[in-house]
């Protein structure tokens, strides 16, 4: 059987799983009305600061009182500040399903020596939150962006809970529907489903994540960049545009551009619906291909953004040299940019379908998976 390249190509070969994809037409010109070379203290600074807050907010559909944070050092930033500033008040538990979720695992019972109840699902599951005692603090990621895996609902999160619920949400932000009334902290990057750029974090706290900080002072050193409270109140101006320290102004025009693109596109729901829309390609094509499979295990949880594959092929010798060699072919013929695996998540491919990808893109790229694969196939015999 001769193994020939599909004629048509995806437009757009960006298929990474942050920084992700740009909106659609995004061009440099988009970003002529940052106020570089101001301070962010001034008045034209606060003001997109604090645009960029409240379109946050309208898109999101956070609650009015809910506070929404621009903080440093991206996601890892804005969920650190919450661990550090918020746990050792009562029991924790520490849901992990993969590198990430991990990652908040070891800070919090490594260094911060907390004695958490760790609960883990392998690469591909998620823990059941039925089995989850929320009276305690819990951490968990919403959407597991190297195994592709995602919380289904907050339907398991009891209203009345008596811990507070820390969610890791920055690769679901934009794209999932998420359960503000179940959520007391959640973080995100802008670098993710709205293409935005790195550096920079969300914060967002409920009204009993605030009276926590306002009531429990943790018993560790806390530096100037994680501080949210002053004299034992929170800090009100880093959730008006006061940041803690200095922003990228490019940084905050990019993301008040790619969010007055989703209003374009019908908001919250126009961008849930696109990321929906491009998941299902890959998911069909899983279906229609027997070597290949999604490595979520239920459908219920399979995430829509970073849609993770494994291979499934009696013929590949070595999973995880086969699964370089397929991404790199792909990155090779310029039609799918890094889509290899995450480096600690299981040999496979991942591909962002995120709600700044276009589904014709998606689409396009499935006949060069098939045709990558038998391409590697064959050069392995
Ligand atoms: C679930 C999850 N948490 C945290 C991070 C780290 O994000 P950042 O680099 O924006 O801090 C990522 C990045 O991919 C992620 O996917």
């Amino acid at each position: 059987m001769t193994n020939t390249a599909p004629a048509n190509r995806p437009a757009n070969a960006r298929f990474s799983s942050g920084p992700c994809a740009k909106i659609p037409g995004f061009s440099l010109d988009m970003l002529s009305d940052a106020p570089l070379g101001r301070s962010h203290r001034a008045a034209i600074g606060k003001n997109k600061l604090k645009e960029a807050i409240d379109l946050t907010r309208e898109i999101l559909g956070v609650p009015a009182d809910y506070r929404i944070g621009i903080v440093p050092a991206s996601d890892t930033g804005a969920v650190e500040m919450a661990l550090w500033s918020l746990l050792g008040a009562r029991k924790v538990t520490m849901c992990a399903w993969e590198s990430f979720g991990s990652g908040w695992v070891t800070d919090v019972v490594k260094q911060l020596k907390l004695d958490a109840e760790v609960k883990e699902a392998g690469y591909g599951d998620i823990v059941d939150f039925a089995t989850v005692d929320f009276n305690t603090d819990v951490v968990f990621t919403w959407n597991g962006t190297t195994s592709g895996v995602r919380v289904p609902s907050g339907d398991k999160i009891p209203a009345d809970r008596e811990g507070l619920t820390i969610c890791d949400a920055t690769s679901a932000a934009f794209a999932m529907d998420l359960p503000w009334d179940k959520l007391d902290v959640t973080t995100f990057s802008w670098q993710k489903v709205l293409g935005g750029e790195g550096g920079h974090g969300v914060l967002i706290l409920s009204p009993r994540a605030v009276e926590r900080l306002e009531s429990y002072t943790p018993a560790w050193p806390l530096p100037k960049i994680f501080r949210l409270t002053s004299k034992g109140k929170l800090i009100e101006g880093i959730f008006v545009g006061e940041t803690i320290n200095t922003p990228s102004m490019l940084c905050v025009e990019d993301y008040l551009v790619a969010m007055k693109w989703a209003k374009t596109i019908g908001g919250l729901k126009g961008l849930v619906d696109r990321a929906a829309a491009n998941a299902k390609v890959v998911w069909d094509f899983c279906d229609a291909n027997p070597w290949i499979a999604n490595l979520a295990n239920d459908p219920a949880t399979a995430s829509t953004t970073s849609v993770c594959l494994k291979f499934n092929d009696a013929r590949i010798k070595d999973g995880a040299a086969f699964a370089k060699a397929v991404a790199k072919r792909l990155e090779k013929e310029g039609v799918a940019l890094d889509i290899g695996a995450y480096r600690d998540a299981p040999a496979g491919l991942r591909i962002w379908c995120g709600s700044t990808i276009e589904k014709a893109d998606v689409e396009a790229l499935m006949p060069w998976l098939a045709y990558a694969f038998e391409a590697e196939i064959a050069a392995q015999a």
